[in-house]
Parts: structure tokens; C-alpha cells; sequence
């Protein structure tokens, strides 16, 4: 479905990423770890031709996107949504509308002027926003919303395409632990129900190893590990963290884990 082959960015004298190849059979949920700089964005951002790569290709049913141009290349970035750690919501609009906005690439120039939105386009905005359970929120401003509920709204936006792949860029880096815990989970419902590959870049080796099929690690811009989360024991860890003898998998953890443990508390503490 989906290959990558020897994709390779450079920053001047800098390699960004690394004749990295990966190839993804079928739709799965991967996530990508490593420090920062290791070339995790950059990734993300040549995949979506947010940045055009140096060399290599990304070939999508058997088609090299990395070529295309115009509406050929709008068509694919429509295919493979992006979400983004920031939200990237219009703040001051409603979240309705925002949803509506991942229509834009196919609708014409007055339309999108006049915020004419076709009735079947936010009907269908509405059931994607009832389907994350923020539906309740659609009359309200974005800037309203927690933080969890901004990144489901982008999480919508990016729906309203009806991507094949979605790329999410740390979406949870911003995130206490129980938004963090509900938008991973509504990234993983997305992937299993839908079918949708989801690729995330997530800072910490928990939350990959949680909801992920597949884990890639990089360092330097390569790629250094790819396999299950079984298989990501922490000497693996330890080298794609680049990490010395004191690496410790607490330091790259987030708290879902914790959160998790004290609501089994409270359920044993409630008879449940
Ligand atoms: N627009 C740019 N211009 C120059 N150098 C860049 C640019 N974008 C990224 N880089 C460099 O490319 C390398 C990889 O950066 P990238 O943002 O992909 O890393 P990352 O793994 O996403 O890190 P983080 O975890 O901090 O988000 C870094 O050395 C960075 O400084
Ligand atoms: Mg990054």
C-alpha cells in the first residue's frame, strides 16, 4: 500500500533523515519514536510534501507522490491527513466549521468566501464530531475547548477528507494525561474501525508500545529499529534514545500508565 524508499532530506550540510525506507503492507497503527532532532518531523512533513524530500521516493499504490504537482498533489495530501501537536484550529471560528475547513481543497473559491457549506457536508461534520464525543461543542468557538477537545476537533477536521493515512506529529505532547489517553484512543478506534493507517511521532515509549502495532525508532535521521512493541526491549530503547548507562524508561514515560493504575484502584475500592 504504502512504500517508502530511500527518502532523504537535507538541511544544507545537515541530514534531516537518512535513506530511510519502510514499507507498510496493510492498514496498521505505527508509531515513530526517538529524541528530538532525530528527523521524525521531517519524515511526516516530506510524506504529506509539506517539504519536498532531497531524494528517494514515497510510493502510494504503486504511485511515486513525491512527483506530483497541483491538484494532483492536493488530491494526495487530502489522502493522508495531517494532525499537528498545536492543534492548528482557527481559534476565534466554531468547531463546526473548523471540521468543515477539511473540506476546502473541494470546494470552489466563492464558496469557501462565503462559508457555504453543502447541508450533506455538515451533517457529516457532525456525526464525525458525535462519533469522537465532542458533538455537544459544535455551535462553540475552538478556543473554547480543552485542549483534549481541540485535538479531536482537528482529529474530525482531518476525517472530513477521508484519508487513508492519517500522520499525527506528536498529538499528544501538549496534552494532561487524560486528554492524552482519550485522543491515543480515539487515534486507535479511527485505525481499527475505519481501517486507516495511522503514523504518529509520539516523545514517549509507553504510548508507542501502548497503542501501536508497529514501532520505528530513529536516530540521526535513520531509521534504527522497526517491530512490534514486543520486541522493542529497553537495550533497544536505549539505543534509539541514544541514551547512556542511566536510561531509564521513566524518563521518556507519560503518566497514562499511572492514570490507568489509579482508576483500577478505584474500581477495586468500589467493588466493580
Ligand atoms: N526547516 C528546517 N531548516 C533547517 N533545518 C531543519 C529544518 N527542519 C528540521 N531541521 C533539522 O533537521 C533535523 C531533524 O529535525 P526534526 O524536526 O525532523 O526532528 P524531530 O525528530 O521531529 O525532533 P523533535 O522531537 O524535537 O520534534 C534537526 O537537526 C533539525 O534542526
Ligand atoms: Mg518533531
Amino acid at each position: 500500500m504504502l512504500e517508502i524508499r530511500n527518502l532523504t532530506k537535507s538541511f544544507g550540510a545537515n541530514i534531516a533523515v537518512d535513506a530511510v525506507s519502510v514499507a507498510v503492507a496493510k492498514p496498521m497503527m505505527i508509531g515513530i519514536i526517538g529524541r528530538s532532532g532525530a528527523g521524525k518531523s521531517t519524515l511526516l512533513r516530506m510524506m504529506n510534501r509539506l517539504t519536498d524530500a532531497s531524494s528517494g521516493e514515497i510510493l502510494f499504490e504503486g504511485r511515486d507522490v513525491t512527483r506530483l504537482k497541483g491538484a494532483e498533489k492536493r488530491g494526495w495530501q487530502a489522502q493522508c491527513a495531517m494532525i499537528f501537536q498545536q492543534f492548528n484550529l482557527v481559534p476565534r471560528m466554531d468547531v463546526v466549521s473548523n471540521v468543515l475547513h477539511g473540506t476546502l481543497n473541494r470546494r470552489s473559491t466563492l464558496a469557501t468566501m462565503f462559508s457555504l457549506f453543502p447541508e450533506a457536508d455538515i451533517h457529516r461534520a457532525i456525526d464525525i464530531l458525535d462519533r469522537l464525543g465532542i458533538a455537544e461543542h459544535a455551535p462553540k468557538r475552538a478556543e473554547a475547548l480543552s485542549g483534549g477537545q481541540q485535538q479531536r476537533v482537528a482529529i474530525a477536521r482531518a476525517l472530513m477528507q477521508d484519508p487513508k493515512i492519517i500522520l499525527a506529529d506528536e498529538p499528544i505532547a501538549s496534552l494532561d494525561p487524560m486528554n492524552a489517553q482519550v485522543v491515543m484512543q480515539s487515534l486507535r478506534r479511527i485505525h481499527e474501525e475505519d481501517g486507516r493507517t495511522v503514523i504518529a511521532n509520539l516523545h514517549t515509549l509507553d504510548t508507542a508500545r501502548r497503542y501501536c502495532d508497529r514501532v520505528i525508532g530513529m536516530l540521526h535521521g535513520r531509521v534504527v529499529f522497526d517491530g512490534t512493541p514486543e520486541q522493542l526491549t529497553t537495550g533497544t530503547a536505549r539505543d534509539i534514545y541514544g541514551a547512556d548507562d542511566s536510561f531509564s524508561e521513566a524518563a521518556t514515560s507519560t503518566e497514562i500508565e499511572t492514570l490507568d493504575a489509579a482508576a483500577a484502584r478505584e474500581r477495586a475500592a468500589v467493588g466493580v
